[in-house]
């Protein structure tokens, strides 16, 4: 085991962030005596559920200093975002927002513009910003975060630009307020950064190491969303199955996950995302022991290729993934396995993309998230020298996903007919007559119900089949 290197961001520092907030909310104060409204903030995000949920913490800090919340870039006072850095296509995304609003400063000269997460962890990426987006008056990166009452009040109170990327790259800040988007499902973070160094990948660079989260404040914050009414948690990691490497005490993944089934009456449980060099026995047992843990797992595969997946630095063969499928499958029968794979990956030859399409038709995903490969700077596999052709990678990238469109729509089709159990989360956002929740296997279900059953589990009969989604009426309320 790893010695300890983890530690908490201290509670002189967490105090410290704390009187900047109060002094952030006596600006908001006089900002809503002056116009007779609180300051909006507008929250964008970007990328995967780490964001996400980094987004909720941005949020419960901005709601602890008064401000209010909008959903457009038009009404706001305040515009974060919180940006992705994996694939180019969303660095750019974001530039394209960043240089839209500079129009937007120009009318409400109070406007504040902030650039945070992991595009900002990269040195060339802030230069960028400083150079040609004169409008962004705050850039922060993921490490911190909690950091934000301080740096927002020297943004508003010195009228400068602040600039923070530093980083330490140990801590693990516990405490920072959190807005949640959902009442009924809840991110529970459980671990930060990551060390596997997949030769395509930018997140260790800019997540830094792994740190786990201590089991304590884990299971505390369990407790409080079960208080809370949740019915369903995620805990999220880049790699779950590395929990607890960093801390003293034996502590792995399947041991916090028993640990919160025997102590909490949280009835769900997903984890993402799990790396496949990393699924111990342990880890399979455990999900079959308890049955809030849901039948489900997120087991990205990346290639089918042994050749190319020691290439991406994955540490296992095509064979050891479908060996632990295997493995898994007899465990969990009916388990709902959802994968990522890159296409294009440098060097990736007509053979190995075969590769790819046959361990797709053999493990029969419920669902692949498909990435055509994105040449990400200071990663290996950036100076790779033989990049595949944008038309070749094209090409692969249509046949993958018609191969996984056709899977997935065989696989749901065994749904129609059926009666499932689905925990119901509201009313589905873009049909309001119909309620929307998930299986256990994470299918999406859109239903119509005479009452509203928010919260509840109920056994929906499914009447109309879809690619990604499952349609039906309400049987009955379970619990
Ligand atoms: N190009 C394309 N896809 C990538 N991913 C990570 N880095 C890259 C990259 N450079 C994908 C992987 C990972 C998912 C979150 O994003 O499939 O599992
Ligand atoms: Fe990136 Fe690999 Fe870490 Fe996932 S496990 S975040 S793909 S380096």
């Amino acid at each position: 085991m790893k010695k300890s290197s983890t530690v908490l961001v201290s509670p002189e520092e967490m105090e410290k962030q704390k009187q900047f907030s109060e002094l952030v909310y006596a600006k908001t104060l006089e900002f809503a005596a002056e116009r007779g409204r609180k300051p909006l903030a507008f929250v964008r995000t970007f990328g995967c559920q780490m964001n996400e949920h980094d987004s909720e913490k941005i949020s419960g800090m901005l709601e602890q200093m008064g401000y209010g919340f909008c959903d457009g870039f038009d009404e706001a006072d305040l515009i974060i975002m919180n940006t992705c850095c994996v694939r180019e296509n969303a660095e750019e995304k974001v530039f394209g927002h960043v240089g839209s609003l500079k129009g937007l400063k120009r009318e409400k000269p109070w406007l504040v513009t902030a650039v945070c997460g992991c595009m900002t962890e990269q040195p060339h990426i802030v230069e960028e910003i400083k150079k040609k987006y004169k409008n962004v008056d705050l850039v922060f990166g993921t490490h911190n975060l909690h950091r934000l009452p301080e740096l927002l009040y020297r943004v508003i109170d010195g009228g400068v630009r602040v600039y923070e990327t530093s980083r330490t790259d140990n801590e693990v800040a516990e405490g920072v307020p959190v807005k949640r988007c959902g009442n009924i499902h809840a991110w529970v973070t459980v671990m930060y950064g990551c060390d596997n160094y997949c030769t395509y990948c930018i997140v260790p660079y800019v997540r830094g190491h792994e740190r786990s989260r201590r089991p304590e404040d884990i299971l505390a914050e369990v407790k409080e969303l079960c208080a809370l009414g949740y019915k369903e948690i995620t805990l999220l990691g880049q790699n779950v199955n590395s929990y607890g490497k960093d801390l003293d005490g034996g502590m792995d993944f399947a041991a916090l996950l028993r640990l919160i089934c025997e102590n909490t009456p949280i009835p769900r449980i997903r984890f993402m995302t799990s790396h496949p060099k990393d699924i111990s026995d342990r880890l399979i047992g455990v999900m079959a022991e308890f049955p809030q843990i849901c039948n489900q797992l997120h087991l990205p595969v990346q290639s089918g290729s042994t050749e190319l997946l020691k290439r991406m630095n994955r540490h296992y063969t095509r064979e050891q993934y479908l060996e632990t499928v295997k493995k898994v499958r007899a465990v969990n029968p009916g388990i709902s396995l959802t994968t990522d794979i890159i296409v294009g990956f440098p060097g990736e030859t007509d053979e190995n993309f075969e590769d790819t399409l046959s361990l797709v038709e053999e493990v029969r995903f419920d669902q692949a998230y498909t990435f055509i490969y994105s040449k990400r700077e200071g990663t290996p596999a950036a100076k790779y020298p033989d990049q595949v052709p944008e038309e070749v990678v094209k090409e692969r990238f249509d046949r993958l996903l018609a191969l996984q469109n056709r899977i997935s729509r065989e696989i749901n089709d065994r749904f129609d007919g059926a009666v499932v159990e689905v925990l119901c989360e509201g009313l589905s956002k873009t049909n309001i007559e119909r309620y929307t929740g998930r299986t256990e296997g994470n299918k999406i279900v859109n239903f119509t119900s005479p009452e509203n059953v928010t919260g509840r589990t109920v056994k929906v009969k499914i009447d109309n089949v879809q690619t990604w989604s499952l349609e039906g009426s309400l049987l009955e309320i379970i619990s």
